[in-house]
């Protein structure tokens, strides 16, 4: 398939970042900005942000979504959200097994399994994160880690799923560290993340799937790293919090 097919996603993960009203603020400021892109724009905020995020992204181009999900629909899990709660708010796409999640909430490539397919199951967009630590990386398991985050994290997960499916590669030693991947060494997980999905569910399925890259990606290494075949867009932290930066990099995948 012709990777132009592929409309570029650059998805702001704020993380725990901005008030009801900063969001605001920050959605206003952006959306002229990104009023002609020639990409998705989407900004994942806070779940108490989400409504707020809803009302000042009406009427633009900004998708909204939310950071995390439970796999069940309801009950005794304190502290989590269900995706129909996210539904209903009206949103349609969440990030799922993030770094930080593996890292400091016990996540794990079954939960991640799990989350995704109640994501896509109720019809939700699901970006699920892959990527390897720097110990991994060095220990010369690259391969192997991202291989089984893929296929434990993506058990199941049909090829008719895959039109609700998004993967972001993050290098966990990318993340918020200024260090960025080389686009040669990203399009290198993004083409082996890419015959691992083939693998999953068909090689023209996943011709389809759109992989974004993530870690420390900004409006000067953007163009780069979205120039490469299978790089389809990113997943921006840092430089998504400020109008300017994220617009940036939006204004880099039109050059793709
Ligand atoms: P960063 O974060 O752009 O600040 O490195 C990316 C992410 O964690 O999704």
């Amino acid at each position: 398939m012709d990777r132009s097919k592929r409309t570029p996603v650059i998805a702001g993960n704020w993380k725990m970042n901005k008030s009801r009203t900063g969001t605001k603020l920050l959605i206003r400021e952006l959306a002229p900005l990104v009023s002609n892109a020639r990409c998705n724009v989407a900004v994942c905020v806070p779940f108490t942000d989400l409504d707020a995020a809803m009302d000042a992204a009406r009427g633009s181009n900004i998708i909204v979504g939310a950071q995390n999900c439970h796999w069940a629909d309801n009950g005794a899990f304190t502290g989590e959200v269900s995706a129909s709660m996210l539904t209903e708010t009206g949103i349609s796409l969440c990030v799922v097994g993030h770094s930080e999640r593996r890292q400091y909430f016990g996540e794990t490539d079954e939960t991640v399994n799990k989350r995704a397919r109640a994501v896509i199951a109720a019809g939700l967009t699901a970006i699920v994160c892959v990527g390897e630590t720097l110990e991994e990386r060095e220990a010369g398991k690259l391969n192997e880690v991202i291989e089984r985050q893929m296929n434990v994290g993506l058990k199941d997960v049909t090829a008719a799923d895959c039109a609700k499916l998004v993967i972001a590669y993050e290098p966990v030693w990318a993340i918020g560290t200024g260090k960025t991947a080389t686009p040669d060494q990203a399009q290198e997980v993004h083409a082996l993340i890419r015959a691992t999905l083939a693998k999953l569910v068909g090689a023209e399925t996943a011709e389809t799937v759109r992989i974004q890259y993530g870690g420390s990606m900004k409006p000067g290494n953007a163009a780069e790293l979205l120039a490469k075949k299978d790089i389809d867009g990113g997943l921006i932290g840092g430089a998504a919090l400020k109008a300017a930066d994220f617009a940036g990099i939006i204004a880099a995948a039109a050059q793709a």
